[in-house]
């Protein structure tokens, strides 16, 4: 089979944002679309995406002829494409437009095979390792740059935990979140409308407030998780907690995450040290990760070179795996891949800018990774991914992911 036609386009993401989407046609009739989502707390080391329009006339002019009747077989196209690009960030080509291509290619791959994408996905990538149904982390009240900055930490998330199903995930997930408006309302914090992943977004205090309210919530039924994002108030040395006046260096985040532990029902802690800040990040490690999951997002960012790093060095113990971050899927499959090796855990991730494509819930099933990050349960962007879990979980064949995090 081979690539006969590529093409892009313009269209909009979730926060009203230019991305691109991207139609790739195979010799055998089977044509395929997928849209690429965008961030906003970016990480520093993350591929380069383009402008929508610059990335999509690459896709139309340069991809397009250097694909057109070339085999369609995906690392192999991955790889081309990288080469072609020819720069460490993907900045020439944009890895928006390799990233479109990338998944559009998987899945005019299984139109031809007549197989759902999460089968054509394992079968290229993991042929070995089962596939699960991933058990989600839920936001469901936020702050950081995805809500206006009311409180530093960016997300405050649950994990169903007694949920067998994830029918059942997703009615825990609706029961805490109404719970928690309800309680936020009851105690009189504004409520400024949703946030950019569909989670609360009120003004609220402190972040301990936020812990405070969604942990009375939880009923025995959820864990909680936290992505800090504090690459973003990241100073000099100093993390600058502005809401609550107060700022504390990287031995003061661990203490901090320490004494939550104690208090909270607390798995799980994304980004709580910056992107850089590689000996803060070994301290926390040594001192936590028989109590949390520390996952590595913008300190990570699905490099694979950054991942082995931090093995090497002992720090975090679970990656977070956005396959924009990088660029490519053959890419992202490999640092699954090294993360599952030496004893890291995975959390397969949306951005916080997203389309309507369900990508994300077939990867993060072909990978068998057990976790994913999609963001709330109120907005369609976000839905398109529960629902189509939803659809697998119909199936039949898949099981979901036990609680694989933390204690
Ligand atoms: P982003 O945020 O997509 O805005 O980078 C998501 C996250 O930090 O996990
Ligand atoms: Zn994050």
């Amino acid at each position: 089979m081979k690539i006969q036609s590529a093409h892009s386009w313009p269209i909009l993401d979730s926060r009203g944002n230019w991305t691109i989407a991207v139609e790739l046609t195979l010799s055998g009739g089977a044509k395929a679309q997928a849209q690429v989502p965008a961030g906003a707390s970016t990480g520093r080391h993350e591929a380069v995406a383009l402008p929508a329009a610059q990335a999509a006339a690459n896709v139309n002019v340069e991809i397009a002829q250097a694909l057109t009747g070339r085999d369609a077989d995906l690392p192999t196209t991955d790889r081309f494409l990288i080469a072609l690009d020819g720069t460490h960030d993907k900045s020439r080509l944009g890895a928006n437009a390799l990233l479109g291509v990338s998944c559009a290619l998987a899945r005019a791959l299984s139109i031809a095979a007549q197989q759902p994408l999460w089968r054509t996905l394992r079968d290229i990538y993991q042929p070995s390792r089962p596939a699960t149904l991933p058990r989600p982390m839920i936001n469901i009240l936020s702050g950081g740059l995805h809500a206006g900055a009311n409180i530093e930490f960016q997300d405050f998330l649950i994990i169903p935990n007694t949920a067998t199903t994830m029918h059942d995930v997703l009615q825990t997930t609706v029961d805490i979140h109404r719970a928690v408006g309800r309680t936020l309302r009851a105690q009189g914090y504004v409520l400024t409308g949703v946030a950019d992943e569909g989670g609360w977004g009120p003004l609220l205090p402190s972040n301990e407030a936020a812990m405070d309210v969604l942990s009375s919530q939880l009923e025995g039924r959820a864990d909680i998780a936290i992505d800090v994002a504090s690459s973003h108030f990241y100073e000099n040395g100093q993390y600058h907690l502005k809401r609550e006046g107060a700022s504390r260096t990287a031995e003061g985040m661990t203490d901090l995450l320490a004494s939550w532990t104690e208090r909270y029902p607390l798995v799980s802690a994304e980004d709580a040290l910056a992107e850089d800040d590689w000996q803060g990040w070994q301290t926390l490690t040594a001192r936590l990760k028989d109590k949390l999951q520390l996952v590595g997002d913008d300190f990570f960012t699905t490099n694979l070179t950054r991942v082995k790093k931090g093995i090497e060095t002992g720090c975090a113990n679970a990656v977070l795996v956005k396959m924009n971050q990088i660029g490519t899927l053959t890419e992202t499959f490999e640092v699954l891949e090294a993360a599952h090796a030496a004893g890291y855990r995975c959390v397969v991730s949306a951005r916080s800018g997203e389309t309507e494509d369900s990508f994300l819930a077939d990867l993060a099933t072909a990978s068998g990774a057990g976790q994913i990050k999609i963001g709330s349960i109120t907005r369609s962007e976000r839905l398109a991914k529960y629902n189509r879990l939803l659809e697998l979980e119909r199936s039949g064949d898949l099981a979901l992911a036990g609680p694989v995090y933390g204690r």
